[in-house]
């Protein structure tokens, strides 16, 4: 008789040596195959007494199964080790894309551009654009400021040397395209045109040569200041929140009857100057073939940097246009 106690520990031994399903499968040939002791102790059952053998078949059955269980439980294991470790090799670093390498952002002034129009779209305009390089006719004349209006020189326009003299010029304002718009358009219209504007200015911590404005224009019928009045406080609070109030004040500009300035309240309660606006000048409707005794419109404009300055309290304008990474990154 064999010692099945020892044999099966002998089992589970060598199952550990095992580290692959190839080498396991050998292993358990050796303690369950053909050759096996105990294929050998069945076949020798016939030989021992027959009292004895009902007994030691059963012993054998027994140690059979039980060898049986160590080589599915280590075959487990080691299928358990080789997928963890197919997983390691085949493992994609996910976190590259987690941590993306540093990149750059919209510049100040492009996102608050984006999120004027943003706020106007929503109100219900649509954008509209112009060139840089305009004629006198949009710049100044169909604004109604003909070339002996005094207000002319309140644009310090820089001109191109195209054409006649002081015929071709940078737009030194967004208003020519509202005249633009009106040309191209029928009303009603609702639009605003962000861009970029130019004066002979020279850059200090409030000015710079070149600049951005946005240009509003409404034409619809029955349109009052009032109607001017609620579109520029909707988007004032809007665009800087609740608290923040905006007020007009009287002004003059050839192109609005009546014109106003408008002011936002800063924290300390005192009043920036935003920009001006005023309803369209018959004039100017008639000069783009609208009936002005059936539309109506207000338009404003405003300067977009300062704007950014006032919203993240720069000391200095400039800073927008040095392009100084450590002054951008904080945005
Ligand atoms: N274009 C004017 C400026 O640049 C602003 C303005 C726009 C005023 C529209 C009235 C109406 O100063």
């Amino acid at each position: 008789m064999i010692d099945l106690q020892k044999l099966s520990q002998e089992a589970k031994e060598a199952s550990i040596t095992a580290s692959t399903v190839e080498e396991l499968s050998k292993v358990q040939n050796q303690y369950l195959g053909k050759k096996s002791e105990l294929v050998k102790a069945k076949k020798g059952l016939g030989s021992i007494p027959e009292s004895d053998r009902a007994t030691a078949g059963k012993e054998l059955n027994e140690a059979r199964e039980s060898i049986e269980i160590i080589f599915t439980e280590r075959k487990l294991e080691i299928e358990e080790a080789e997928w963890d470790l197919n997983l390691a090799s085949e493992k994609i670093d996910l976190t590259e894309l987690l941590n993306p390498i540093t990149r750059g952002h919209l510049h100040l002034i492009t996102q608050a551009r984006d999120q004027l129009e943003d706020v106007f779209v929503g109100m219900g305009f649509t954008v509209a654009e112009g060139p840089e390089v305009e004629t006198a006719w949009y710049n100044f004349e169909a604004l109604n400021i003909p070339d002996w209006h005094p207000a002319r020189g309140n644009f310090d326009t820089i001109f191109v040397d195209l054409g006649e003299p002081e015929e071709v010029m940078l737009r030194s304002h967004t208003s020519p395209v509202q005249i633009r718009t009106m040309e191209r358009q029928a009303p009603p219209i609702y639009i605003v045109a962000p861009g970029r504007t130019f004066r002979t200015d020279s850059a200090d911590s409030t000015h710079l040569p070149a600049f951005n404005q946005i240009e509003g224009l409404v034409i619809d019928k029955g349109i009052t200041m009032g109607d001017l009045a609620g579109t520029i406080d909707a988007f004032v609070q809007a665009f800087f929140g609740k608290e923040v109030k905006s007020r007009l004040r009287p002004s003059y500009f050839p192109f609005t009857e009546p014109s106003a300035e408008f002011d936002i309240s800063r924290p300390d309660g005192s009043w920036l100057e935003l920009g001006g606006c005023g309803m369209v000048h018959p004039n100017v409707l008639s000069n783009c073939n609208i009936d002005p005794e059936e539309w109506q419109g207000f338009a404003f404009g405003f300067g977009i940097d300062r704007l950014v300055s006032m919203r993240y309290q720069l000391d200095d304008i400039r800073e927008l246009v040095l392009n100084d990474a450590r002054f951008l990154r904080q945005f």
